[in-house]
């Protein structure tokens, strides 16, 4: 995908572009962001791009033309047209997952006033980050970018999002990590039960009292209209259509296609039930996150490297056992989890050992320098 910012203040995005989760879906290619000053677009020698309100006021107002240069020069075909304004739609994460099946986007950021009325004859959409006034568009666009890129295949794992507050309109599950008992505050036992079917159940419930409590909004969207066994229909309260049937413990996933407004039935979930498909699935998965894994324990073993690097692999190996056993348990055969859990403590057994073998090697060297 393709971002381009239209901005007045480039320099915003420094550190934006440089850091973290962003930083490297630019280094893999799976995103392009660029930024273009609007000041390089316009034909005034003295390269002004504001001027002030006809009918007098306070502020300056951005002009037409910079605007019309800069968009008419890098627009395609394919290009989303955005412009960024207090008094646009209000975004989402449902906006978030429609923008990322675009291929081109272009941000129109304001500043100062805002901008000439005539610029909104050439955008697709109008968004607006919420019912605040910022200085300038910088924020909001860095806003639409960053709740985007993280949707792309590959810059996230699609399991870290798929759960995300505001998927299904619920806010997300409550989390915990090591250690089990922090100054008192235990990990609710559920969740060390290993028990798959209990720790989704009670996920979802959890998901469920929190936005019941505090986004109750969300739940209203949605009504069950009918329940039979494990089966139930989901119908979009706002235009009546059944858009989800929910088939309690099977494998679902959100479909990368956009769905068209002709459809009859909108699809925002696909759910598996065929169990040989889903252990496939589950099979690629494991074994990617073993290819990554395996990779990561060879520089642990071959090199020099300190303990952080051991702990940081040993972690890992734990959390491939944990992803097997909370997400895929139900469609793997005890067989190929037992060889899994016996393969994984095999490398956890070569890493101890590194471990212990370099701290003997270090004692030695003391002894003989004494
Ligand atoms: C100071 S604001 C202008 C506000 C404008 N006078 C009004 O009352 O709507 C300058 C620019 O910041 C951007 N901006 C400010 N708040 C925003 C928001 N909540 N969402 C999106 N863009 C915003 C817009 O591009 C806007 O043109």
């Amino acid at each position: 995908m393709k971002i381009n910012i239209l901005t007045l203040f480039p320099k915003m995005y420094d550190g934006f572009l440089n850091e973290s989760i962003i930083k490297r879906a630019i280094d893999k290619n799976l995103v392009s962001i660029n930024i273009k000053n609007i000041r390089d677009y316009t034909n005034d020698k003295h390269k002004h791009v504001d001027d002030t309100p006809y009918g007098g006021g306070a502020g300056m107002v951005l002009k037409c033309e910079p605007i019309f240069n800069a968009v008419n020069s890098i627009k395609t075909d394919k290009s989303k047209i955005i412009l960024l304004t207090p008094e646009g739609k209000k975004y989402n994460q449902k906006l978030a997952y429609d923008l990322s099946k675009e291929e081109d986007l272009i941000l129109i950021c304001g500043h100062y006033e805002g901008f000439d009325e005539r610029i909104k004859s050439i955008v697709d959409l109008e968004i607006s980050i919420g019912d605040y006034i910022l200085t300038g568009g910088e924020i909001p666009s860095m806003v639409i970018t960053d709740s985007v890129t993280r949707l792309l295949d590959g810059v996230i794992e699609k399991e870290s999002h798929l759960n995300d507050s505001f998927n299904n309109d619920l806010l997300d599950y409550p989390d915990y990590t090591k250690p089990r008992d922090f100054n008192g505050l235990k990990v609710p036992d559920v969740l060390l039960s290993g028990d798959h079917k209990k720790i989704d159940e009670w996920r979802h419930n959890e998901a469920y009292k929190k936005t019941k409590e505090k986004r109750p909004d969300l739940l209203k969207k949605e009504k069950i209209r009918k329940q039979i066994g494990k089966y139930s229909l989901i119908e979009d309260d706002e235009q009546k259509k059944i858009y989800n049937i929910n088939i309690s413990s099977s494998y679902s996933f959100t479909p990368k296609e956009k769905m068209k407004k002709e459809d009859l039935i909108g699809i925002n979930k696909v759910i598996l039930v065929k169990p040989s498909f889903v252990e496939a699935i589950a099979k690629k998965n494991i074994n990617k996150k073993m290819d990554v894994l395996l990779k990561q324990i060879s520089i642990v073993l071959n090199d020099e490297t300190d303990d952080e690097g051991a702990n940081y692999v040993l972690g890992e190996i734990d959390r491939l056992e944990d992803i097997m056993l909370k997400n895929y348990k139900d469609y793997l055969t005890d067989e190929y989890i037992n060889l899994l859990k016996n393969k994984l403590k095999i490398l956890k057994d070569e890493i101890n050992l590194k471990k212990m073998m370099k701290i003997e090697t270090v004692e030695y060297e003391r002894g003989r320098h004494r």
